[in-house]
Formats: C-alpha cells, structure tokens, sequence
C-alpha cells in the first residue's frame, strides 16, 4: 500500500543511542536508557516508580500477580479491547467479566460497573482507548467502596490526562505500550506505573524472574536468590535507547500527531454534519495525545465497502478489536454481565485511518479526498 495505516516513529538519533549501547558493551536489560526512560516517565507522570518492560501486556502481568489474583477471582473490564488486557487476569486463573462500552468514547461504560461486581471481584481494569481517558472519578469512587484494586491499561494513553493527571498514573497501576504502532516505541516494549511506594519493591524482584538481581547488580547484596515467583520483563537497553530518542521529542512528536487529528476532524466534520458519518469524542476533562484517529460508518456493511474503496486506492485503514466476549477464549474464560448494547454494534462501525508522526500534508490529503469521494461529498 502506497499510504500505509501506521508508520513506526523514528527521530533520527535511535541509531547514535542503539550503536553506545553495543560500544559500551551494555545490551542486557537495566542499563543506561532504561534509567533515563524510567525517570523520564517518573518526572512526567508523577509516579513513584516507572519501570520499564518487555511489552504492555507483561506490564499487565506484572500488575495482576502484584495485586494478588488468583483463582476463582473476578476482574471487571470492557469486552472491547486487545487479548492482552484479558489474558494477564486469565492467565492468573480469574474470571474477566466484561461489560458494556460507551458510544461516545468507546470506553468502560463506568455506570455499568457497580452491578457486575460480586463478592469475588477484586480488579477493575480501564481501558483508555485512542488515548481519551475513562471516567475515573467514577471509576476510583467505585473501586474505594469495594475495596477493588484499579489497573488502567493505558496502552495507548501516553501523554494524554484525565483532569490534569497523566493516564497510568491515577489508579493503582498503570500500562503503557511501546509497540510500534504507538506515539513513541521502541518495536516492542511497555511501562509499569507504580502510583504507591509500597509495591515498588516487589515490582522490581518479579520483573527480575523473581530475584533481589538489581540489589546484587547495585552492590547492595553479596548474591542474588530466589525470593518470590516472578519472570522476565525487563527489556534490552538497545530498545530502551530507541525509544528514548523519542522521548526527548516526546512534545514535538504529539504536536505532529495534533496537527493530524484535528486536520481529519476539519475536513470531516461536514460528512457528520449530513449525517454520513460519527467523528471521535474527548470529554471535556480529557486532554488526548491522537493516538489514533477513527471515523464510524453507518454500520458494519458499508465499513466494508469503504475498506475496499480506500485499498484500491493504495490506503490502508484498519478495524479494530473484534469483542473479547465473542471470540473462542473470551467464551471460556469471561461472561459479559449485562446487554451487549453497544460493544459489539458501535465495533462494526468503527475504521482507523492512517495515522503517524511525520504522515505528510500530501498523503493525508490524498486519505482524506477518497473518504469525501466514497461518501460522494468532494
Ligand atoms: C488496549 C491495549 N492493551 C494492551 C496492548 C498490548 O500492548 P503490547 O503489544 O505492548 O503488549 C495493546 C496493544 O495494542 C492495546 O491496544
């Protein structure tokens, strides 16, 4: 495809970083670049500690075995969202137990969430989609009266608040994603926020195969040892170092994406205006970073005939998550608590369009012109 639906963020020091890395003769995980991405985070976000992992859905890993899951356990969660964010609580033997979304943000549905919860709950899990934060006022309200532990997936979140706080950083903890689709990368990769000192310790024994390796490593024990069960989740420095390249273009590189978004909103709010389409929302009290920019079509059908129009003009959109809950795991290991009134209707609408840092005036344009000819609005 000519216009491609994401292009992986690169600044042009990533390489400079990567080649001290191999010169030093320092490629395992902890280095240099994990350091300075970890505080870069801690500063950002105000945490207390940012640690930084092998990918988001090892972040989420790490956040369920850090609250306790286990079997027989149930965690709350919308349907509409990656396999990660089940799969960390499945994995631990809970129950996800899913339910509805709102149309408008394609978030939690945060009035939907009191009633789902049963004497087995023990997590909520908000999924901040396309970067636009969910209600977490409600959310935190909710989790502190039910003694519930809140683990925002905040994948695609990065730079983005909700009332001023950074997403990831306002429940108990937070995941971050450095996929190459997101805003800033490192090919594979992800974060572990820790809003509370009290779990920074064994966050870093379990990261480190559940071992005291980092006191051994900090000359602060003779040996390390097993204390605890644990696994690999720290990441090579040489990707620490490509993504910090970006970090320290992290405003210009949301400025970019900025500019992107609200050129698409520009140019297709007339298409809504007569009613052909439904443009993104932000709530008032959410500041977003453009991780991505959707449009709904009338439904499931005419998104189809729209992916084949903009293919055979060289552009590549994308759908998004099929429903958790219908798939062949979600029907074994999660039940949906309430109507699917929303989740599965407003997810057959909805079509990504290409969007990166450095897409140009021009190829955005072209994306932009083949939308307005399929609804024949040029
Ligand atoms: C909402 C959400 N959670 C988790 C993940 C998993 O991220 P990673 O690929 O870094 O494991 C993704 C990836 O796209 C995602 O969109």
């Amino acid at each position: 495809m000519r216009i491609n639906f994401n292009v992986p963020p690169y600044t042009g020091k990533e390489m400079e970083y990567i080649r001290e890395c191999v010169e030093n003769q320092k490629i395992c995980g902890d280095g240099i670049y994990t350091k300075k991405d970890n505080e870069w985070f801690e500063e950002k976000t105000g945490v207390s500690k940012c640690l930084l992992t092998t990918s988001c859905t090892h972040a989420t890993e790490m956040a369920a075995i850090l609250a306790g899951i286990k079997e027989g356990d149930e965690v709350i969660m919308p349907s509409f969202t990656f396999v990660s964010t089940a799969n960390a609580f499945v994995l631990r033997g809970a129950t996800v137990v899913f339910v509805d979304i709102r149309p408008d943000t394609m978030n939690i549905d945060e009035k939907l969430i009191e009633a789902a919860i049963t004497p087995k709950t023990r997590a909520i899990v908000p999924v901040h989609y396309a970067g636009v934060g969910c209600e977490m006022d409600t959310i935190l309200d909710i989790a502190k009266r039910h003694n519930l532990f809140v683990i925002e997936d905040a994948a695609q979140g990065v730079m983005s608040t909700y009332k001023g706080k950074a997403l990831g950083a306002i429940g108990d903890f937070g995941n971050y994603s450095f996929h190459e689709t997101k805003n800033y990368s490192m090919g594979e990769g992800g974060a572990l926020l820790l809003r509370d000192e009290d779990y920074i310790n064994d966050a870093i024994i379990i990261r480190e195969k559940g071992t005291n390796r980092t006191l051994y490593q900090l000359g602060k024990v003779d040996k390390y040892t097993w204390l605890m069960p644990g696994s690999s989740y720290l990441p090579s420095d040489m990707n620490a170092a490509y993504l910090y390249a970006q970090l320290q273009m992290a405003d210009e590189i949301n400025e970019d994406r900025i500019s992107h978004y609200n050129r698409y909103i520009e140019e297709f709010k007339p298409l809504e205006e007569a009613g052909l389409i439904e443009l993104p929302y932000v709530p008032d009290e959410c500041v977003h970073n453009a991780h991505m920019f959707y449009i709904k079509c009338k439904d499931g059908e005419e998104r189809g005939h729209l992916i084949d129009y903009l293919k055979s003009n060289d552009i590549l959109p994308a759908s998004h998550y099929v429903p958790l809950h219908t798939s062949t795991a979600g029907l074994k290991y999660s039940r949906f608590h309430g109507e699917d009134k929303y989740t599965t209707k407003e997810s057959l609408r909805l079509l990504r369009l290409p969007m990166y840092y450095k897409l140009t005036k021009e190829d955005q344009g072209e994306v932009i012109q083949r939308v307005k000819e399929f609804y024949k609005a040029v």
